[in-house]
């Protein structure tokens, strides 16, 4: 009897473990099969890979499965989470650029690929606030949940050694990274950005909560809106739910072990899909 267990048990196991093995070569050929044409590799950040293309100035974006969070001290990979950002990012650089705002996006190719115009990213992140939470909570006595209109604008150093710090007025002038002009150009954009991105998130019953933005300079010298805009770099709050917890769809789901993170991405996705078709059919 101990025997027979014995044996069902290691038969469970190599089962188990060759359905992880497959899975795993499966993932990575649909990977390779999936790929685009593309040069050489760029640059390769924590949730996302940039390649070279046949011209010059544009490149072929790869969005990853890898999630990171509290300075990548915190890393997992969620299948099915790239493709949804880069088709998430796309719609909204889609949204962006039809209402004027410049950005690097050119097109989506395939499940979580995106070409975009090639830049070179000032190393700044703009955080911009409509409803206080997080590091802002952390950081200061104000309290969970502050509505904060107009919406708070803060200005990070994007470095990863120092831990991305705020920073003043005083110190972004120190480091000389933006010129006088083009900080109040990034500081237009972003506030308009928010502007956007908050009605069009209304229609799909959606709180946008705050978000993170990085702008890229092209060959000409204008300033683009990069990178991405998803639920790893937003907070969206289903308003449809009234629990604090429940009504979470973006990355506190992982920072704060929640779980159901793909999930919660894809409904994110759902909704956008669903406002954008609405909006097509009426014009
Ligand atoms: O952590 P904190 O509250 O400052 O984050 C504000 C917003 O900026 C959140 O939406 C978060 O996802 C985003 N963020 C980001 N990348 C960072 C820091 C913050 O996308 N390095």
């Amino acid at each position: 009897m101990k025997n027979s267990y014995g044996l069902q048990w290691n038969l469970h196991q190599a089962l188990k473990c060759a359905i992880l093995i497959g899975d795993f070569f499966l993932n990575h050929f649909y990977r390779i099969t999936m790929a685009p044409k593309h040069g050489q590799l760029i640059y390769e950040g924590k949730a996302k890979r940039i390649f070279e293309t046949d011209l010059e100035d544009v490149v072929l974006i790869e969005f990853k499965n890898d999630a990171t969070a509290f300075n990548a001290v915190k890393h997992e990979e969620f299948e099915g989470k790239g493709r949804v950002n880069c088709e998430i990012s796309s719609h909204l650089f889609e949204l962006l650029g039809e209402a004027g705002i410049p950005t690097h996006y050119l097109s989506r190719v395939t499940d979580c690929w995106m070409r975009s115009k090639r830049v070179k990213i000032i190393p700044l992140e703009v955080v911009v606030r409509n409803i206080a939470t997080g590091s802002l909570c952390r950081q200061t006595p104000i309290e969970q949940g502050t509505k904060l209109f107009p919406p708070l604008l803060d200005f990070y150093f994007k470095d990863d050694g120092l831990g991305d710090p705020l920073l003043s007025e005083a110190r972004l002038e120190k480091l000389g990274l933006i010129s006088e002009k083009n900080q109040l150009n990034v500081e237009e954009i972003s506030l308009h950005v928010n502007d956007l991105l908050k009605s069009f998130f209304k229609k799909a019953d959606l709180t946008l909560v705050d978000f993170k933005l990085e702008f890229g300079v092209d060959g000409n010298g204008q300033i683009l809106l990069s990178d991405e805009i998803s639920p790893d770099t937003c907070r969206i709050w289903d308003q449809r739910k009234s629990d604090d917890k429940d009504r979470i769809l973006d990355k506190d789901r992982f920072r704060n072990d929640l779980g159901g993170l793909v999930d919660a991405y894809g409904e994110v996705l759902k909704r956008i899909q669903g406002v954008s078709s609405k909006q097509h059919n009426c014009s």
